[in-house]
């Protein structure tokens, strides 16, 4: 690197303190040379943009006289001359005739994402944060084959804009599978494709507000995503406690709500199934003030110990919005999920879902068709199963050996339970910590909303987890709270 490109001049903006990137290695930010000379014009320009652009180059930053560039990338300097003409028509560049040329201060610079740059928590032993499937288990072999399949049998006109509702092969096979394996109600014309759960409550919202509905009732404990999900369609939640048996009727009643979500399968995060009183009496609720029961039924394929309980909607497609996704089932990644709304609401979701995104991706609902209509997502329902009951299995004994007298709730179905420890394991913020600092990472049930909680509650994900992970996190988790002084009884309360 040589010492061109240097600020004497003095910028008209000078650069932020800190940010002297005219001592940048040019040669590094801008490998030109390295390209084939046919190229190189284009990669000097789009180089230099990306540097603008990333806030490299900060605005103000005097460029080096293109001779000096040239020189050091070893290019042309009609070439660099160019890339700062260009650069200065599109606006990342100014020039002053004879003065030089500096960094223009209309560039916003964009770094990567908040999410990317988020520190991975270091040194994790055991995750038990609810909510993923094995994704190892992610029928790729299967997968690939209905990828293959899909690309020679798809006709070109396919590859068009989508029907917003969904490809009409997908709509026929999800409305088979959830009339077989949940009980639903539907043909093809009720289902609607989105992309999971969360889009059919952005989706749910926006009519629902567009109608004038004031507020939502959400389950509490409940999912936090529900409440944020139709915040982002402009409409409040009013958090509605549980009981035994479900969602308490009588404070749904009181709280002047005409629309709910619920989770009756398997209750997030305390895993309880509704009852059948309950599931009755909330469509008599729905019936009796006009309003909607929001079904989400996020993971109730999954249950071990009996046939799953029916969805809800089933007893009243008319009342009941129903959805689902392959999140649980297959991946998260996948974005694909299905919409169920009675009648009357098809039309306005509909148009929603098409004013969003103009429809899901042709190829990814044509392969989800196939998988379902071949038996593949069968097959793999019935091996996840079987492994997340296993998994179920030995968390629920790893629990009963470390922390006798826990109880543990919600394991019939789902890929997550509850274990509620005795009270000699609290506080619970000291547990989370000494777990935390053991590298076990684990939520409690205060987390989804849960209050007044007595001791230490925790939502512990299994599913994702091998068998000799589970054993070894539960007993780390054991082995911080002893090491740091927690009076481990002889037996259980
Ligand atoms: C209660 C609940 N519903 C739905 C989902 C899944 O949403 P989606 O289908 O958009 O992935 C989750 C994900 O964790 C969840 O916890």
């Amino acid at each position: 690197m040589t010492s061109s490109g240097t600020n004497r001049g003095g910028p008209p903006n000078p650069a932020p303190v800190g940010a002297a990137p005219w001592t940048a290695a040019w040669e590094l930010l801008l490998p030109a040379a390295a390209t084939p000379p046919r190229a190189r014009g284009r990669t000097l320009q789009t180089a230099l943009r990306e540097a603008v652009r990333s806030g490299r180059l900060a605005p103000g930053t005097r460029l080096p006289s293109s001779r000096e560039l040239a020189g050091d990338l070893g290019v042309s300097r009609g070439l660099v001359t160019e890339a700062y003409e260009q650069l200065t028509a599109e606006g990342y560049l100014r020039s002053d005739r004879g003065a030089g040329t500096w960094v223009g201060g209309a560039v916003r610079a964009v770094g990567p994402l908040a999410r990317d740059r988020a520190p991975r928590p270091a040194g994790v032993r055991a995750d038990f944060v609810a909510g993923t499937p094995d994704l190892a288990l992610f029928p790729r072999a299967a997968w690939a084959a209905a990828h293959r399949g899909v690309l020679a049998e798809l006709p070109h006109h396919a590859l068009g804009y989508p029907d917003p509702r969904g490809l009409p092969r997908l709509r026929t096979a999800l409305a088979e599978l959830l009339v077989r394996r949940r009980g639903v109600v539907a043909d093809a014309e009720r289902v609607i494709v989105v992309s999971g759960v969360a889009q059919a409550m952005a989706l749910l919202g926006f009519v629902l507000h567009a109608r004038g509905t004031p507020g939502v009732g959400v389950e509490n404990p409940g999912s936090p995503e529900h409440g944020s999900l139709f915040a982002s369609a402009g409409i409040g939640t009013v958090p509605l406690p549980l009981d035994d048996e479900g969602l308490a009727l009588a404070p749904l009643q009181a709280s002047g709500v005409h629309a709910v979500v619920t989770t009756p399968a398997h209750q997030f995060p305390t895993g309880i199934a509704y009852s059948a009183r309950r599931r009755t009496e909330l469509l008599g609720w729905a019936r009796s003030v006009d309003g909607l029961v929001i079904e989400d039924d996020y993971d109730g394929e999954f249950r071990y110990d009996r046939a799953p309980v029916g969805a809800l909607q089933g007893l009243d497609p008319e009342q009941v919005a129903y959805t689902g996704s392959v999140s649980k089932s297959l991946a998260p990644g996948l974005r694909l999920g299905w919409l169920l709304v009675p009648a009357s609401l098809v039309e306005e979701v509909v148009e929603r879902k098409r004013t969003m995104d103009l429809g899901n991706p042709v190829l990814d609902q044509a392969l989800l068709a196939r998988f379902v209509e071949r038996g593949d997502y069968d097959r793999h329902l019935r091996r996840c199963r079987r492994a997340y009951r296993e998994r179920r299995d030995v968390l629920v004994a790893a629990l009963e050996e470390h922390f006798p007298g826990a109880r543990v709730s919600g394991i019939a179905a789902g890929l997550h339970v509850v274990a509620a420890l005795p009270d000699r394991y609290g506080p619970e913020d000291r547990f989370l910590g000494r777990a935390a600092a053991a590298g076990v990472v684990v939520r409690s049930s205060a987390h989804y909303g849960e209050t007044a909680v007595d001791g230490v509650r925790l939502v512990l994900g299994y599913a994702h987890l091998p068998p000799a992970r589970i054993r070894d996190g539960v007993r780390l988790m054991a082995d911080a709270v002893r090491d740091h002084g927690a009076r481990r009884e002889p037996s259980a309360p």
